[in-house]
């Protein structure tokens, strides 16, 4: 693929309204990819299906300090704006919009959009007001773009459910694009902060999706979704040197304990190591009932 010639890095909120007011659409319609850079694959994936769906593609690279607890990785976030920028281009981005801090924070703000239930678990109980920062900078960004179809991907399982509530219960115009996990060749799950596990721990964080791959089929020949739990647990215990955050079978997207016909099945994990964090997530098919969990 070509280098998109034309892309623009556009930095002021006013500039790229202005690009993208429904004047100057005229019938187009916008796809938006937002993130926090360090780009790797899965965010290329999310740019390839905006491509291909919209006339004209949007990409936010703004790391969100509204969504980082005190104490997180928010300062040690892999950043490289030159970098992202040459792969935005390449995989056919338009409009590169990279915010400073100030222009998207820059008064202190107390209103705070709070997403409920939802939020109480996983990674939500770990990182409290995590999901509160990720929906205030949103909020912002489609403002902002004013996009008819924002894609994410489902690594994040539980940000997309909240985010798909968040849409529906506001009315908010875009639509949102559930878009499936891109892994290493080793079934490790892409993500921005895989450079900052050590040599030894990248070669175990593949035993995480083959965990969760192991529970799956367990469920499939009938195994209660609390035993399922357990031997992916165990199995990532045994395998990697990491401590479980937590394991857990969830209803989804309500993530709901619990569970009926009408909706699918997460398991979704969290492990600590040395410098970082990782999260992946398996969805299944609901074949039992509340009885059989
Ligand atoms: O998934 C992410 O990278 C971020 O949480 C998002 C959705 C870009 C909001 O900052």
């Amino acid at each position: 693929m070509n280098a998109n010639a034309t892309m623009q890095i556009v930095r002021s909120i006013a500039e790229l309204q202005n690009i993208l007011n429904t004047k100057q659409r005229d019938g187009r319609t916008v796809g938006f990819v937002p993130t926090m850079g360090f780009l790797h694959e899965g965010h290329l994936t999310l740019v390839k299906h905006a491509r291909r769906d919209h006339d004209i593609v949007v990409m936010s690279i703004f790391v969100n300090p509204a969504q980082f607890g005190p104490g997180e990785d928010y300062e040690a976030y892999p950043r490289d704006e030159q970098r992202d920028a040459e792969l935005a281009s390449t995989a056919g981005v338009d409009y590169l919009f990279i915010p400073s801090v100030k222009e998207m924070y820059p008064h202190p703000s107390s209103i705070r959009i709070l997403p409920g239930e939802q939020a109480t678990r996983l990674c939500g109980a770990s990182r409290p007001g995590h999901f509160d920062g990720v929906l205030k900078v949103l909020l912002k960004l489609f403002n902002i773009v004013d996009p008819d179809e924002s894609y994410f991907g489902m690594k994040d399982a539980q940000q997309l459910a909240i985010i798909e509530t968040f849409v529906r219960d506001f009315n908010l115009r875009t639509t949102i694009s559930r878009v499936p996990t891109v892994r290493e060749e080793d079934g490790l799950a892409k993500s921005s902060r895989n450079v900052r596990l050590e040599k030894s721990e990248r070669n175990e964080a593949s035993a995480i999706n083959r965990a969760l791959v192991a529970g799956k089929k367990r469920y499939y020949e009938g195994v209660p979704l609390q035993e399922v739990e357990k031997i992916v647990r165990k199995a990532i215990e045994n395998e990697t040197s990491g401590t479980i955050d937590y394991v857990t079978a969830l209803a989804y997207p309500s993530l709901n304990e619990g569970f009926n016909q009408t909706e699918e099945v997460i398991i979704a994990a969290a492990v600590k190591f040395t410098s970082t964090r990782l999260i992946d997530n398996i969805i299944m098919s609901t074949i039992k009932d509340e009885k059989n969990v």
